[in-house]
């Protein structure tokens, strides 16, 4: 009987960090074709050093965001102060569905050199909101 009550509550404790923004954007990747989403595969979109220079050089999610994502960040160029992506430590990180395809948009150009795939952004999405646990 008691395993029978357990359950739903360990249900509970995973899923309650996903914000009803992120949801909506998973929501609509799967609706644009994309298939099972995977946080190891976010995660390795995160750190993934990306030859898009000509000089080159590689650039990565990690460049401004850092690879600890309970820390905060440091724009690569501005030098400017980036709050931590994870949504527990900045209740405001993925709140918000326009804010979200904003900044994929453009730090997917910026980092990869094109846009991120649905596919990517829901791996990426699932590995972000994995940090609370
Ligand atoms: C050149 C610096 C830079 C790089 C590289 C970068 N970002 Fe960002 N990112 C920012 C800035 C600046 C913001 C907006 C400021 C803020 O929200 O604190 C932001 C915001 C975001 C947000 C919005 C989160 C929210 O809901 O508040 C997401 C998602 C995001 N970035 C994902 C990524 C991913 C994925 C990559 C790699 C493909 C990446 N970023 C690479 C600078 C960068």
């Amino acid at each position: 009987m008691k395993k029978l009550i357990l359950i739903p509550l360990l249900l509970l404790a995973v899923t309650a960090h996903a914000s009803p923004a992120s949801d909506a954007a998973l929501d609509s990747y799967r609706k644009q074709g994309a298939e099972a989403f995977d946080a190891a595969a976010g995660k390795q979109l995160w750190n993934r050093p990306n030859p898009t220079q000509e000089d080159g050089s590689k650039r990565s999610c990690t460049d401004c965001h850092g690879s600890n994502l309970s820390l905060p960040g440091k724009h690569l160029r501005t030098g400017k102060h980036i709050e931590p992506m994870n949504p527990s430590v900045t209740p405001s990180r993925l709140a918000d569905e326009k804010k979200i395809e904003k900044w994929f948009k453009r730090n997917c150009k910026w980092t990869f050199g094109r846009e991120c795939t649905p596919q990517e952004k829901g791996h990426l999405i699932l590995f972000i909101q994995q940090q609370n646990s």
